[in-house]
Formats: C-alpha cells, sequence, structure tokens
C-alpha cells in the first residue's frame, strides 16, 4: 500500500514535523524523520516518491525546489544524502548512497554576480529562491545497483550507470559507463565491475 494525500507524523521522530502530503512511500518504505523533508517546497505530486522497501536515514535531505521531483526506487538506502532537486532526480532499485553524499540537478547559485548579490538580499534559502536565480537544472539518474561512496558529489545532467560504483570523496561531472567503478576528482573510471562480480 502507498500513502499520498496525508501529511504523516514518524513514530518516534524527534523532530515535530510530518512527511508532506506529496511525498509518497510504498509498502515498506522507511523515514528515519521527518526532518529529512523540512527542506522539500515542491508542489509536484508526487515530489518525493520511495519505492517498497527503501529507506532514508538520519541526514538525509530532501532539499527540492517548487517543481522538483525525486525518485528513490526499491530497496534503494540513502545514508545521510543530500538531494538538491529543482527538476528530476532519479536513484534506481538497490542503489546504496554513502554518508555525506550530494546529488544535484541544480547548482541553485547563478554564475552571474549581479544575479547572486539580488539573491544575497532576499535573505537565506528559501528566502532567496523568490528573488531571480537564473540557474536551470538537469536531471540526474542513477541506475539501478548503483553505490556511491562516502562524500561524494554528482553533479547536474549526469548518469551513473547500472551497477557502477562510485569512489568515496568523487567528483563526478560525467556520465559513467554501466558496471564501471569510477573515482576521483574530476571522478574517472578505475576498472570495470569484473563479469564474475555480476550476477547472471
Ligand atoms: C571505489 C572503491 C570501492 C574501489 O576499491 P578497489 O577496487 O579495492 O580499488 P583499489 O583500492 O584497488 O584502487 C584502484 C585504483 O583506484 C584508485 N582509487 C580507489 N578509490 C579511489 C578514490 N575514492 N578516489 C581516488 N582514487 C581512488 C586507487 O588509488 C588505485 O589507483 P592506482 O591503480 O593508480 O594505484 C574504494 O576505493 C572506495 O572508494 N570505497 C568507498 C567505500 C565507501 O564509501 N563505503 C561507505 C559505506 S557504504
Amino acid at each position: 500500500m502507498s500513502t499520498l494525500g496525508t501529511a504523516r507524523a514518524v513514530p518516534g521522530d524527534w523532530f515535530p514535523g510530518t512527511i508532506p502530503d506529496n511525498a509518497r512511500l510504498d509498502e515498506g518504505a522507511y523515514v528515519e524523520t521527518s526532518y529529512s523533508f523540512s527542506l522539500c517546497r515542491s508542489r509536484m505530486r508526487p515530489a518525493v516518491t520511495m519505492g517498497e522497501g527503501a529507506s532514508a536515514y538520519l541526514g538525509t535531505m530532501f532539499d527540492v525546489g517548487e517543481s522538483g521531483r525525486v525518485r528513490v526506487g526499491r530497496y534503494a538506502l540513502l545514508n545521510g544524502a543530500r538531494i538538491i532537486c529543482d527538476g528530476r532526480v532519479d536513484i534506481g532499485d538497490y542503489a546504496l548512497i554513502s554518508w555525506n553524499v550530494v546529488i544535484m540537478d541544480t547548482y541553485r547559485v547563478p554564475v552571474d554576480p549581479v544575479l547572486r548579490r539580488r539573491q544575497l538580499r532576499f535573505g537565506p534559502p528559501p528566502a532567496a529562491e523568490r528573488g531571480e536565480r537564473g540557474v536551470g537544472s538537469r536531471p540526474v539518474t542513477l541506475e539501478a545497483n548503483v553505490w556511491v561512496g562516502f562524500d561524494s558529489c554528482i553533479l547536474p545532467g549526469v548518469t551513473i550507470g547500472e551497477g557502477s560504483i562510485v569512489g568515496a570523496r568523487s567528483v563526478v561531472v560525467g556520465d559513467v559507463p554501466p558496471f564501471c567503478i569510477a573515482a576521483g576528482n574530476p571522478a574517472k573510471p578505475i576498472r570495470s565491475v569484473r563479469e564474475q562480480d555480476r550476477s547472471p
């Protein structure tokens, strides 16, 4: 059974908030605290989808702008990731996202200094979003069975192919093909996931 259309409290939550009514949690999906949704401003329905058995642990933040949509696939696990989404972020089934990973489909901050000044005059986010931001978004896709090591950063427009691994503290600026281990800044392929390490 999935839930959409009602704001829900998380049993035993330390944060006095609720999971917003436009977040869809499928059967067995787990969210440790509603604080994860405190930056979710999306008006989309659904704004965040968590598939069957997906989980979001402490430190995970859905920082989703008004038109943003995030999908977390079945049994995917987010262990303290920050997802910054103004358009589309798609995390595949069984993806494993480690501590302090940032996945962003937008930089949020304009390159133009005049626009940056205007944004700063509006105050800190989310008030800053009322200013003209002049920043677009490019969808980010992590396909099924991707594993992203801790402290890594996935930048706008990136697709990481099925079964690939991103090494700890990497900055991923371009696409990573399927079954590839990529690492570094900028992330480069270091080797393939061996055939014997792939399930039939
Ligand atoms: C990506 C990873 C899994 C690869 O492990 P591995 O296959 O044993 O790789 P190796 O240690 O043999 O390294 C292979 C090469 O890649 C480089 N490399 C590995 N990880 C790297 C990283 N994170 N950043 C930069 N370079 C890296 C190594 O220096 C080595 O380079 P060399 O061939 O020039 O000597 C591992 O390095 C890693 O980053 N693990 C993170 C795990 C994690 O985040 N766990 C949290 C719990 S979910």
